[in-house]
């Protein structure tokens, strides 16, 4: 039925960059990892025994109490200034590099940080550059913007900067090469040092920028930290970052640091997007993080994510066929499960659900098809005791598979 006598459909009227292929693929997963039935490793969700909501609670009261109506006000487009200096601080202890004010802003999440890079960078056709497989919303958030978006392929040490070096010696031109160097979501691994200085270096000698998404960064289980890559070069990287995964994503907080011109540019973009993120987060996250209260938080989280990935490990080990491999992740949510050769992702998370497991296809971390042997497992707000059951079930499924095909 006709919406109006001239118009079928609304969608008649709607942009044509919104008939860019971007997918359903995040609403799909927050759906799934809703479902409270199943045993999940699906979304990528913090656990909310992460979530420090009586301190949340107290802060608040306190803030109203004293009369300080900034966490209730707007805020200016780049960030309160008090968060901004908590911010700084926070960088400059965690990262060992101090943004000048120029060069960083607060954003309503990492999220809408990657939008308003497209938003500033993007015009239909640009090359972006992605690990594959890489974060869904980064994809999205590109192709929105009519981003040609080129996958480069990983391997245990992250993204391969040798077969980017030669994309680029063949002539492929990227405004922008985005990477998550850090317990990289989906597959679980973290950039060498060594590719770090690399990826850099390619960055100054071809002139494209590189947007670091450190969201898992701090989530490492052990001691090792490596150098981020926008301390490394302040001059050509952009880093976008997350409180979502080490505070709690209901503020919705993030923020981007990076050369002065650029973050400039991002807060012009942010003044008709959400024009400020939400006060009330930054005032929290101020506060929490000027009482020294996220480092104690962050050991807590550290120590669960570790736990569970440690009895995630311990089950695959213990129940997987050998055509199976996965990731052995150093912090983060997620491993990456290669499915046997042959395999069907999609058809394979239809059976698990029906065994009552969720988990993620491959395919949509991909903007190019690729994936169809993969399948995303996140350790993150599952409880420790279903991890073996959960695991046990894929595997049989697995190895049925596997039994189908000699009979
Ligand atoms: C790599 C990566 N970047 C960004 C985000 C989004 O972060 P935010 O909640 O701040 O929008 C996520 C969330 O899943 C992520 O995995």
């Amino acid at each position: 039925m006709s919406v109006t006598d001239s118009v079928r459909s609304w969608a008649d009227l709607f942009a044509a960059r919104t008939r860019a292929d971007v997918g359903e693929g995040l609403a799909e997963i927050l759906a799934l990892a809703g479902n409270t039935d199943l045993i999940s490793f699906a979304g990528g969700f913090p656990d909310p025994r992460t979530f420090p909501g009586a301190v949340a609670a107290e802060l608040m009261r306190e803030l109203v109490e004293a009369g300080d109506s900034s966490a209730l006000q707007y805020a200016p487009t780049r960030g309160l200034p008090g968060t901004l200096e908590a911010l700084t601080a926070r960088l400059e202890t965690t990262q060992g590099h101090r943004p000048d004010p120029s060069e960083l802003m607060i954003t309503s999440g990492a999220i809408e940080a990657l939008e308003l890079v497209g938003k500033s960078f993007i015009d239909p056709g640009d090359v972006v550059i992605v690990e594959g497989p890489t974060y869904l919303g980064a994809i999205m958030a590109f192709r929105s913007f009519g981003a040609d978006v080129v996958a480069i392929p990983m391997d245990e040490d992250g993204l391969s900067v040798e077969d980017l070096e030669r994309r680029l010696d063949e002539g492929l031109k990227p405004k922008l090469v985005y990477t998550i160097p850090d317990h990289q979501n989906p597959a679980g691994v973290s950039l060498s040092s060594e590719r770090r200085s690399e990826l850099v270096a390619a960055a100054r000698t071809h002139g494209f920028l590189v947007i670091e998404d450190v969201a898992y960064r701090e989530l490492g289980f052990g001691d090792e930290t490596l150098q981020s890559l926008w301390s490394l070069a302040p001059d050509v990287v952009l880093q976008v970052g997350t409180t979502s995964k080490t505070f709690f994503p209901g503020v919705r907080l993030g923020w981007g640091a990076g050369p002065s011109e650029i973050v400039s540019q991002l807060v012009a973009a942010k003044q008709n997007t959400d024009q400020c993120a939400g006060a009330l987060g930054q005032r929290l996250f101020e506060e929490y993080a000027r009482r020294g209260l996220m480092d104690e938080q962050l050991r807590q989280s550290r120590a669960l994510y570790g736990r569970r990935c440690e009895l995630m490990m311990a089950a695959l080990d213990a129940s997987m066929p050998a055509e199976a491999s996965w990731t052995r992740p150093r912090g983060g949510f997620f491993t990456w499960l290669t499915l046997p050769d042959g395999s069907d992702s999609v058809d394979f998370v239809k059976r698990a659900v029906g065994e009552g497991v969720a988990v993620v296809p491959g395919v949509p971390f991909y903007p190019d098809g690729r994936g169809t042997t993969n399948v995303r497992l996140s350790f993150s707000r599952v409880e420790n005791e279903l991890i073996p059951e959960g695991v046990e079930r894929l595997a049989k499924l697995i190895r049925s598979g596997l039994e189908g095909r000699t009979t």
